[in-house]
């Protein structure tokens, strides 16, 4: 028989192992959440590091084809559209200029934009040049970048993108996937204020545009892409020399096209995601007066100035 004293202790024995053990099994408790903790944020690091899934790394490949001329806002201009092409993946920007020869103040301009790109030339025939009537601008351009990709390129899309208009970025990510035409509308195109397909019921039901001119595709140069794929499946395919109908002459000569066969982006036609906007066109800079700046920075400066 236990004594009073020693009965007290044995209880105070097992409260003491209780608590003991109470307390051990938080200390493990709180070891297994560090670890289940210390784990998860590990796990979330490592996927983080994994390389993305074929189809989400590798997206079809752009090709932007750019017409360029020499004048006073052609540098800002490629500037201005490099930038926002830099926003885009697998993208290469075909800058061909309407010169006999290129110009290495547009290449610099073009190497620290840092888009890949190809520059290349293209002028437009004499014949055009010296008429007093509309000149067939950025053709021969684009002709010279559609014989790049006949030459160059398997797969993506192609877009014509002229250096001074205004482009959303999600527009390109939504061509990218076009099978042969896809087309959206253009804000600000003559005073009808947009170029744009008309959807009807789901469906591509005409054109609205400020001029029809009795055109089959009335759109305008910022409102369609066109795969590869089937630009060499069309091979005569090509931009005609004909001011006011570049676009449709182009389109047409990729017939036979079915008007269920285009894709209508930017949510069906209801979003603008490109502009057609215009510069004030620029004096050309007078020269510098050399006795008075040659020995300073605008020395320099003056060799930056693109005159016509
Ligand atoms: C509109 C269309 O959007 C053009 O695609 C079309 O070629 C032109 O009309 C036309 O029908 O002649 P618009 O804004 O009036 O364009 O013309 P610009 O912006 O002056 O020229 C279109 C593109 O061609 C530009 O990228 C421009 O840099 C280039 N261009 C212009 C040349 O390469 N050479 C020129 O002499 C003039
Ligand atoms: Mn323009």
């Amino acid at each position: 028989m236990l004594l009073p004293q020693a009965k007290e202790s044995k209880v105070n024995e097992n409260l003491s192992n209780k608590m003991a053990l109470g307390k051990s099994i938080k200390m493990y408790l709180t070891i297994f959440i560090a670890t289940t903790c210390i784990y998860m944020v590990l796990y979330q690091y490592h996927m983080s590091r994994q390389p993305l899934a074929a189809n989400e790394l590798v997206k079809p490949p752009l090709y932007i084809i750019t017409p360029t001329y020499r004048r006073p806002e052609q540098l800002a201009e490629l500037t201005r559209l490099g930038y926002t092409l830099k926003h885009v993946l697998n993208l290469l920007w075909l800058v061909i200029e309407d010169a006999n020869k290129t110009n290495p103040l547009v290449a610099h301009t073009l190497d620290r934009i840092g888009v890949p790109y190809e520059y290349l030339v293209a002028p437009m025939p004499e014949q055009y040049k010296l008429t007093k009537r509309a000149k067939p601008r950025g053709v021969s351009n684009r002709n010279r970048g559609l014989d790049y990709l006949r030459a160059n390129a398997t797969e993506g899309v192609l877009y014509f993108a002229d250096d001074d208009n205004t482009y959303d970025v999600n527009i390109f990510e939504q061509m990218r996937y076009t099978k042969k035409v896809s087309m959206w509308p253009v804000g600000l195109v003559t005073k009808t204020g947009v170029s744009s397909p008309i959807i009807r019921e789901g469906k591509l039901d005409g054109y609205y545009d400020g001029w029809i001119g009795g055109r089959k595709y009335p759109v305008d140069m910022a409102g369609f892409a066109v795969s590869v794929k089937f630009l060499h499946e069309r091979p005569h395919a090509k931009m005609p020399f004909k001011p006011g109908y570049e676009e449709d002459g182009f389109l047409r000569s990729l017939a036979p096209l079915q008007n269920n066969e285009i894709e209508l982006l930017a949510d069906e036609c209801r979003e603008i995601l490109t502009w057609h906007t215009q510069t004030k066109k620029n004096p050309a800079a007078l020269p510098f007066n050399q006795t008075r700046y040659g020995n300073t920075n605008l020395a320099f400066i003056e060799k930056l100035l693109v005159r016509p």
